[in-house]
């Protein structure tokens, strides 16, 4: 039978590839039916518990996160994000992915980096952990503002030379963050295994966004997120309605109670 793995790469040049991120239960089952990954990323140091970087973000948060999206998923490849310092060397590393792949049942994981983490990803891969790669913004390594990748040549050259050496090493595909619309494209190009973009144009092989971004739960006013539902708006109106009906004596009717 082919693998979840195999079919994410065969898609390449086919159809685009589908991810969002989803830290729970509920959420992951909305989506599962129209995605092929779901990413559970470390992001939920953000989106959920307001911290100023990814970098606060524990393992044990994204266990228990990715335990609770795990019921949520049929269909979809569940990948998990290696948080900061969860992956500084070899064996360190190892014994991380192995935790997060018990005990999350996850299907692979990600970790951020170009040529710096190259014998890493090498360790876990040759370990049978497959591992998606991360290149252009890397949320981890990233003081103060984030700004797109591509300007310079020297940055250029390196993501296009780092996506190549994370193809070498076997990782099944490359999330581009924030990564020059021509460079996206050209890495998309050159590479066999996908590329999932995230503000990094529509020349990538797939599209990821966050999911409180996607439906509108959150304020991000960033350029690339694109709001496709307003559901903060929606929970406000249920709030409001419920709030009115207590106070008129409405709910709970007979028809509510025992
Ligand atoms: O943490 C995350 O959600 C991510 C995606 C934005 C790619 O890494």
């Amino acid at each position: 039978m082919i693998s979840k793995l195999k079919k994410i790469i065969n898609k390449k040049n086919k159809s685009k590839i589908i991810c969002i991120t989803s830290y729970s239960k509920n959420v992951a089952e909305a989506i599962d039916p129209y995605t092929d990954i779901i990413l559970v990323g470390d992001s939920l140091g953000s989106v959920l518990y307001n911290y100023s970087t990814t970098r606060k973000v524990t393992l044990n948060q994204m266990i228990e996160h990715s335990k609770s999206a795990r019921l949520g998923i049929k269909n979809s490849l569940m990948v998990v994000d290696m948080p900061y310092k969860t992956y500084s060397n070899k064996r360190i590393a190892l014994k991380n992915a192995k935790r997060i792949m018990k005990e999350t049942k996850c299907d692979a994981v990600k970790i951020e980096g170009g040529s710096s983490i190259i014998k890493i990803a090498e360790y876990l891969i040759k370990n049978k952990i497959p591992v998606m790669g991360h290149l252009g913004i890397l949320p981890q390594s990233v003081k103060g503002k984030f700004k797109f990748k591509g300007k310079k040549n020297s940055e250029r050259n390196k993501i296009f030379n780092d996506s190549k050496l994370l193809e070498k090493t076997g990782v099944f595909s490359i999330v581009l963050e924030c990564v020059e619309s021509n460079l996206a494209k050209k890495i998309s190009k050159k590479l066999k295994i996908p590329t999932i973009g995230i503000g990094s144009s529509k020349f990538c092989d797939g599209q990821i966004l966050v999911i409180d971004d996607l439906i509108g739960l959150n304020e991000t006013k960033v350029r690339f997120v694109k709001k496709f539902g307003q559901i903060k708006k929606n929970i406000s109106k249920a709030a409001k309605n419920f709030s009115k009906e207590v106070k008129n004596k409405k709910y709970p009717s007979k028809r509510y109670s025992y």
